[in-house]
């Protein structure tokens, strides 16, 4: 059955009123805080995410939080999978206001520092860790890390991924050519990227046999595109032996992954990578970013400072080494939130019980798709699952694009936000959160068959 366009602009004009009206407290504080902030928001991203005006929230808890004007939402979105251990963990909350209270940064490291990195080790095989503040920095040092032990400029992507907020990864495919997605960036960013179909060997063969690639960034699945896009069976494979190959290195981006599995999809599937980042969740609530490495990279960080005796002056040690750091990177508040998700929330049971949440979400959507006759389908991964407009899953951005529908996607938002169920971001897709039920799961079903129904009514 297909959807009737006119339906969609119908119920998405009725739901987007009622969305305004039912939030006043919401649309007086954006009034107020356009004369503050550009577009009413403390980072432009909280406005160009939703097609309607942006909602204030005055707390969280477990998997819910509400809102200014009182309204209650399950949250599926949870924060772009930054919330998945949700809101107030206790464990966390603890763990961070005893470490407040004996000071949450040195510059100097702390002991939370090595149970995290350990932790960290068991968990994804590599066995050294460095830490920043959020996902991007991490990216944006794999990279320099990954230039400096190969003596290579260029890098790899899969056309689709969002790897944060790097110059040169934030590029799209332009007439096959990178180009840079945003104003602001330079109009050269992309000249020493390249970006190549997911789920095509051939093209990443194409790409790396110049032996010009330092590195090649991938997610194990896709997830910033048209829900997941899942890797065939081979690709990883094929990847890590055409990487070897090619003499570049392997970065996994786990930052939404992790929360899947324990150990990520890197321990689940049984990847290789040289460099693994992460992110997000990862502290439970409170900033920050990681990377582990082998062994090898770990001493070339180490090694480029010139060995010891040699170079004593510290400014010319600090020229000689992998251009990392920030000054709050690291810092004994994000680690101590570190070690408490890791111990308390990211364990193995909670991961499990999780994923079984993700299959009951999978099978609830593939049921009420049925029900309704549509030609959609569910994909699964983990806690992770989620629906496409389409009978077949895609492989590639370019499939995904081919199917995405932003009016539907919109409406089913709103629809939602309204019935007290806060939806995926575009573009992403429904999460179950580490602190929701299957009955939290089964509310979430519930607002979606409703929504299906008012659709094909
Ligand atoms: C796969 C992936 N990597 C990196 C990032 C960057 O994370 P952050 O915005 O926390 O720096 C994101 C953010 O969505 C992401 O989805």
């Amino acid at each position: 059955m297909t959807i009737d366009r006119n339906r969609i602009r119908e119920l998405c004009a009725r739901e987007d009123a009622r969305f305004i009206e039912e939030r006043p407290r919401s649309m007086e504080l954006l009034e107020k805080a356009r004369t503050c902030m550009p577009d009413g928001v403390p980072m432009a991203w909280m406005v160009s995410a939703y097609h309607h005006a942006p909602m204030f929230v005055a707390e969280g808890d477990g998997a819910y939080f509400t809102d200014v004007d009182g309204h209650r939402y399950l949250d599926m979105n949870l924060a772009d999978t930054s919330m998945a251990c949700g809101f107030t963990p206790q464990p966390v909350v603890e763990a961070v206001a005893a470490q407040m209270r004996r000071g949450s940064q040195f510059l100097l490291p702390t002991e939370d520092a090595i149970a995290v990195a350990e932790e960290l080790a068991g968990r994804f095989g590599l066995p050294r860790w460095q830490f920043t503040l959020a996902a991007s920095s991490a990216n944006t040092e794999v990279l320099r890390i990954a230039r400096a032990a190969t003596g290579r400029e260029t890098i790899l992507l899969f056309d689709g991924k969002y790897h944060g907020m790097l110059d040169e990864t934030l590029l799209t495919l332009v007439d096959g050519e990178p180009r840079p997605e945003g104003l602001g960036l330079p109009k050269e960013a992309g000249r020493r990227t390249r970006i190549v179909q997911f789920n095509d060997l051939a093209a990443a063969e194409a790409a790396l046999s110049d032996s010009a690639v330092a590195c090649v960034v991938v997610e194990p699945a896709l997830t910033n595109v048209g829900g997941v896009i899942s890797p065939e069976p081979d690709f990883h494979a094929g990847l890590r032996a055409l990487t070897r190959r090619f003499g570049s290195l392997l970065i996994l981006d786990e930052v939404h992954t992790h929360v899947c599995a324990f150990g990520g999809l890197t321990r689940a599937w049984g990847l290789e990578p040289d460099i693994v980042v992460l992110g997000k969740a990862l502290g439970g609530g409170i900033p920050i970013g990681a990377y582990g490495m082998t062994e090898e990279l770990a001493r070339f960080m180490e090694g480029t400072a010139g060995g010891e005796g040699e170079a004593a002056d510290w400014t010319v040690r600090f020229a000689m080494r992998v251009a990392t750091g920030g000054t709050m990177f690291a810092n004994a508040l994000s680690l101590a939130a570190a070690r408490a998700t890791l111990e308390h929330v990211l364990t193995e049971d909670g991961h499990a019980r999780t994923a079984a949440l993700g299959e009951r979400l999978a099978d609830g959507i593939e049921a009420a798709i049925r029900r309704h006759g549509l030609s959609w389908s569910a994909y699964r991964l983990y806690c992770r699952s989620g629906y496409c407009f389409a009978p077949k899953l895609s492989r590639n951005a370019l499939e995904a694009q081919a199917v995405a529908d932003i009016p539907l996607t919109n409406l089913m938002r709103v629809y939602m936000a309204n019935r007290g169920v806060w939806e995926a971001l575009e573009g992403e897709g429904p999460a179950a959160s580490f602190a929701a039920t299957a009955a939290d799961i089964d509310l979430y079903l519930d607002v979606f068959e409703r929504c299906l129904a008012d659709l094909v009514g």
